[in-house]
């Protein structure tokens, strides 16, 4: 059996050992999993304990993924372009590698489980933090025909679409002078974790828009029941959790679960 565990703090309430579960009941893979609380300045010395224990790789979660960064030995693409790490994979050598399978978990999620297209649409992202990076060289990679990040701080979203204009065709800016349609929403700012809507023109959706928000819950978001009282199609993150998921067992076994079946018995236990 090898060990894996997600590491956070809080991570009480973590669906990830629950998730990983069944992806390896489904595939047969041979794992343990379980959750590691780390004080918030001992990741480092957690981690280290876990790994010497036999551990054969890590999940990092809130507020540790910028110290997953600096730990890995060497780092994926994607997980530069994010500036974090959320996945931890021991190397057959012993050097440990960082990846980030945010970004790719949301693709996955809106092109597999929701069948929304990417390509040749025009994406808003709202926010500009640590998650709305992740999810934009995955997202330019599907080449939208436009993105633009909007967020409450103008300059930060300036600043992100500057860094990732060779990727793409990419603009940034606040949420006022906002107003045209957008093919695909997606709300990477953390405002429903407060119960919080941005404030956002009603002409930037319309009946045929997709809505995503990275937030999940038992509930629709703020966000999302704003977007489908205009008629957009909505969905939550809960998809994107089981999406980085499966990406990141995918680095640690080889195999591929399938989401669909795990999402959807996911959804049920929430309710
Ligand atoms: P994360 O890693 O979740 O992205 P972060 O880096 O702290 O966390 O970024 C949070 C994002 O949510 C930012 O884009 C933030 O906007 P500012 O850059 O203006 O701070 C956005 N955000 C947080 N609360 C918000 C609110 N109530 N309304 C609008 N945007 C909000």
């Amino acid at each position: 059996t090898d060990s894996y565990a997600v590491i956070g703090n809080p991570v009480e309430h973590s669906l990830s050992p629950w998730i990983h579960n069944a992806f390896a009941q489904q595939t047969g893979e041979d794992i343990a999993y379980e959750k590691l609380t780390a004080p918030r300045d001992s990741f480092e010395s957690v981690a280290r304990r876990f790994l010497a224990a036999g551990g054969r790789g890590l999940n990092v979660t809130v507020p540790f993924k910028l110290d997953a960064y600096d730990f890995a030995d060497r780092l994926t693409e994607r997980a530069r372009a994010a500036g974090a790490v959320n996945t931890l994979a021991l190397q057959r050598d012993g050097g440990m590698l960082g990846d980030n399978t945010d970004g790719a978990g949301l693709v996955a999620d809106i092109r597999e489980n929701l069948a929304w297209p990417i390509a040749g649409q025009r994406i808003l992202i709202v926010g500009a933090g640590g998650a709305a990076r992740g999810a934009l060289l995955p997202l330019l990679e599907q080449q939208p025909l436009r993105v633009h990040i909007a967020n409450r701080t103008a300059a930060r979203a300036e600043r992100l679409a500057r860094e990732f204009a060779r990727q793409g065709t990419l603009t940034g800016g606040g949420f006022e002078g906002l107003s045209e349609p957008f093919d695909l929403i997606i709300n990477a700012s953390s405002a429903s974790l407060s119960g919080d809507l941005p404030p956002l023109s009603e002409r930037l959706v319309t009946p045929s828009s997709h809505v995503y928000d990275m937030v999940y819950g038992a509930e629709p978001t703020p966000f999302m029941a704003w977007a489908a009282a205009f008629g957009a199609a909505t969905s939550d993150g809960l998809g994107m959790l089981v999406g980085q998921a499966a990406e990141s067992f995918m680095l640690w076994r080889g195999v591929r679960p399938e989401t669909g079946p795990v999402l959807r018995e996911l959804r049920v236990q929430l309710q």
